[in-house]
């Protein structure tokens, strides 16, 4: 097949200094026989157009997680895909959106019976809405923002002063509303789930908080993710959950209803944390997870007896499949060009089958001064 993996780039578009998952995906689709080019894309839109119609992939292998200086921009991008009639990876603009508005995912967790933090959002321009009466502690956080951008020590709050004062701080630096959550006490786990019709959950892995200093509360924030040098990035390890097979079980089942309830496609990872007295929480549904070889992704699906290469073509495989099901814009488009050639209707004639990096620098040098 002809891919091309197509990834944001800081600098330009001309840059080709690739977040290290790039050509760690790149050289597993060749080892797998597939023609690989990888386009940059940073700010310029025609740039981008052009590259994929020289390219002409028959599938892109879409790992674009912003725009310009926009962070929704991977959303679009996912609509450009779309409109120029190419088949990717991972899900489409639709799916996007919810699951990275971190309060509509909870709504329909909700719908479907699935455990989340009750929460409040404070939006910049708007009263605050409320799932009801919270209660103490809370943590806030971004609205949409990911990678624990915005996830501090002080994201922990224990009275109105200084929950008010981060919901500020998040509305100046980070342009994005805040959400306020009930604090889950206990264990995290990260389930990745892989597939469409069937999805499956892989083993889960475990935030490790064992080696934070005494009284640090365990959570996984800016520098415990991105800053090397911090006692909290020392001090947090994830490991391959070492947990009772019904618990396991438990776990992955909550993963895979809540992949469903928010429509992902191909892959994602399920962040969860687990009380003392057995709740499963849904902390957040990450669609087209970060997929680094030493990422939980790929540890977990290595676990599961799914070495890299074979986890990569499985996205492949997942998403040829999905198109060729008939999910996408893709079959639409294909429809309405093609001649009916044998005296059908236009409208008979393509019926639609009715089965069915880079990011993560900035963060590191927000999280070192912080
Ligand atoms: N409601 C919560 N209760 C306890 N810990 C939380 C809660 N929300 C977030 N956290 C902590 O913050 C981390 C990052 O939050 P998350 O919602 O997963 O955002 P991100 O998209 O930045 O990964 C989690 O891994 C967890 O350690
Ligand atoms: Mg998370």
């Amino acid at each position: 097949m002809r891919i091309t993996v197509l990834t944001y780039v800081e600098a330009s578009e001309r840059s080709t200094e690739y977040d290290v998952v790039v050509n760690q995906v790149a050289r597993a689709l060749r080892r797998q026989g597939h023609q690989v080019a990888v386009l940059g894309v940073h700010a310029d839109v025609k740039r981008v157009i052009a590259g994929l119609q020289r390219r002409r992939p028959d599938l892109v292998f879409n790992m674009v997680e912003m725009f310009a200086e926009n962070i929704f921009g991977d959303i679009a991008m996912e609509g450009l895909l779309d409109l120029l009639g190419l088949e990717y990876t991972g899900c489409g603009p639709g799916e996007s959106y919810l699951t990275q508005d971190k309060a509509l995912s909870k709504k329909l967790l909700a719908f479907h019976g699935i455990l989340y933090p009750r929460f409040a959002v404070f939006a910049r321009d708007a009263d605050f809405e409320t799932g009801g009466n919270l209660r103490m502690p809370l943590f806030v956080k971004p609205l949409r923002t990911d990678a624990s951008i915005g996830i501090h020590r002080n994201s922990l709050v224990t009275d109105m002063k200084s929950l008010m004062r981060r919901v500020a701080t998040i509305h100046e630096d980070l342009n994005d509303s805040a959400l306020a959550e009930e604090y889950i006490e206990g264990r995290e786990f990260y389930v990745g789930v892989l597939g469409n019709h069937d999805p499956i959950a892989l083993p889960p892995i475990e935030l490790d908080f064992s080696g934070l200093p005494e009284g640090v509360p365990h959570v996984l924030d800016s520098k415990a993710k991105w800053d090397e040098n911090s006692a909290a990035y020392k001090g947090t390890k994830s490991v391959l959950a070492d947990i009772p097979d019904e618990l396991r079980a438990k776990l992955q089942k909550v993963s895979v209803d809540a992949y469903r309830a928010l429509r992902v496609r191909d892959y994602g990872r399920v962040d969860l944390r687990l009380t003392d007295t057995g709740d499963i929480y849904v902390l957040e549904v990450n669609a087209s997870c970060y997929l680094a070889r030493d990422s939980e992704f790929a540890v977990a699906a290595a676990a599961a007896g799914i070495p890299y290469p074979a986890l990569i073509q499985r996205i492949v495989d997942l998403a040829t499949d999905r198109y060729r099901r008939g999910a996408g814009l893709r079959t639409r488009t294909d429809s309405l060009k093609k001649a009916p050639s044998n005296g059908k209707k236009s409208g008979e004639a393509g019926k639609k089958s009715t089965d069915e990096g880079k990011k993560g620098e900035e963060a590191a040098k927000k999280a070192a001064e912080a």
